[in-house]
């Protein structure tokens, strides 16, 4: 599976757009918001500089792709105010996969432009967005252009599914599963980290040659107490297709051959690539969970389908190419009834990572 070419969210404005199911995802920004405030603020502080270049990698499409660029330009905005001085240009990157939906971003722009010049005046920017479709496992700027690096929810994705989930005979060793579980073999585990130990590497150090010294960088991603036992919802999700397997209505060989291309790192995990890989110092390292459902005052009704909506507006890309668009709708019907079985016995929350950190000065 190329996962580069496979991959991305639900496109346009329609109901099951990720456009219109990204209320998860605006939730893990707002709660690292003090996060990327208090990093942006050092950073203007400590650079002043004159043009400040930003990039959002893995923006998506849709309201939180502006968001966070609003939220980081009106922190700026308002540091150099108290500092009494001339508001800088903005130049800001949003990166995504080329299979990205970027006219949904693009037909919000003249809104924004022409909210920035009435709520911040004529003294302010000016501000230009563009587009940067590449993946962000390899170079996407030139040396030395970024000031500050955002991302949030994305790189937990990894580049490819990881090798090594078959046996010497090519058996797959994960069967019935599409991620790690409490059952899966060691092999598994260890497997799905090494991918990601590459990739998160990568990522770290292409950012890190586009980086100026003193450039700084906030990522959030999904996390896991444990490496083994993940308790991810994607046991849940591989547990429904298996049941389609049972039914009769997706080939188990089908099932036995995917695999999610994703990894939830531990604190540690994340915190020792971070120090192997040698170009930052970290300023903050801390969890925070989120419900399935973030709103748990909702009935159990609403708060599953919430669920089944979100993880279609992500997933439904890559499970169409390796199951067939015609069992989506029957996949996440089920889905959906298991997800409510589930909150109603325990509860059910994603474990998040956000990590602030700061190039080093090497002069
Ligand atoms: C769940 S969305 C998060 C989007 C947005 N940051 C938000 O918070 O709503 C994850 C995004 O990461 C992007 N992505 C995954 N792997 C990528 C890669 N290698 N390079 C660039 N973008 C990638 C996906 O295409 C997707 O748009």
């Amino acid at each position: 599976m190329e996962v580069e070419k496979i991959l991305h969210m639900k496109e346009g404005l329609g109901q099951s757009s990720y456009a219109k199911n990204s209320s998860l995802q605006k939730t893990m920004i707002a709660k690292s918001r003090p996060a990327i405030q208090e990093s942006i603020r050092e950073l203007y502080h400590a650079l002043l500089p004159e043009s400040l270049m930003i990039a959002d990698f893995g923006c998506s499409s849709g309201p939180n792709s502006l968001l966070v660029v609003s939220e980081i330009i009106d922190t700026i905005d308002q540091e150099r105010q108290s500092l009494n001085r001339k508001s800088p240009m903005f130049g800001v990157f949003l990166n995504d996969l080329p299979g990205n939906d970027y006219n949904a971003i693009f037909n919000l722009l003249p809104s924004l432009y022409e909210s920035l010049q009435q709520e911040k005046g004529s003294d302010f920017g000016p501000c230009f967005v563009s587009g940067t479709p590449k993946s962000f496992y390899g170079r996407v700027f030139p040396d030395q252009f970024l000031h500050f690096v955002h991302s949030s929810y994305s790189i937990h994705w990894l580049s490819q599914v990881p090798k090594g989930l078959g046996s010497k005979t090519g058996e797959a060793l994960n069967k019935g599963n599409i991620y790690i579980t409490k059952t899966s073999p060691p092999e598994i585990s260890h497997a799905f980290f090494a991918q990601f130990k590459r990739d998160f590497t990568v990522f770290l150090n292409s950012r890190a040659k586009e980086l100026v010294s003193g450039g700084q960088m906030v990522l959030t991603l999904q996390g896991s107490i444990q490496r083994d036992d993940p308790d991810s919802i994607w046991e849940l999700l591989g547990s429904t297709l298996h049941n389609m397997v049972l039914e009769g209505i997706i080939e188990q060989e089908k099932l036995d051959r995917f695999d999610m291309p994703f990894y939830a790192p531990t604190l540690e995990e994340v915190r020792k690539l971070v120090e192997a890989e040698g170009s930052y110092s970290i300023n903050k390292l801390e969890t925070f969970t989120v419900d399935w459902s973030v709103d748990t005052n909702q009935s159990l009704n609403n708060r599953a389908k919430f669920v089944a909506k979100t993880i279609r507006a992500v997933t439904e890309s890559i499970l169409a190419t390796a199951f067939g668009e015609a069992v989506m709708n029957d996949l996440f019907v089920m889905f959906e009834m298991r997800v409510k079985e589930r909150m109603a016995q325990e509860r059910s929350e994603y474990l998040n990572i956000v990590v602030s950190m700061i190039k080093r000065d090497y002069s």
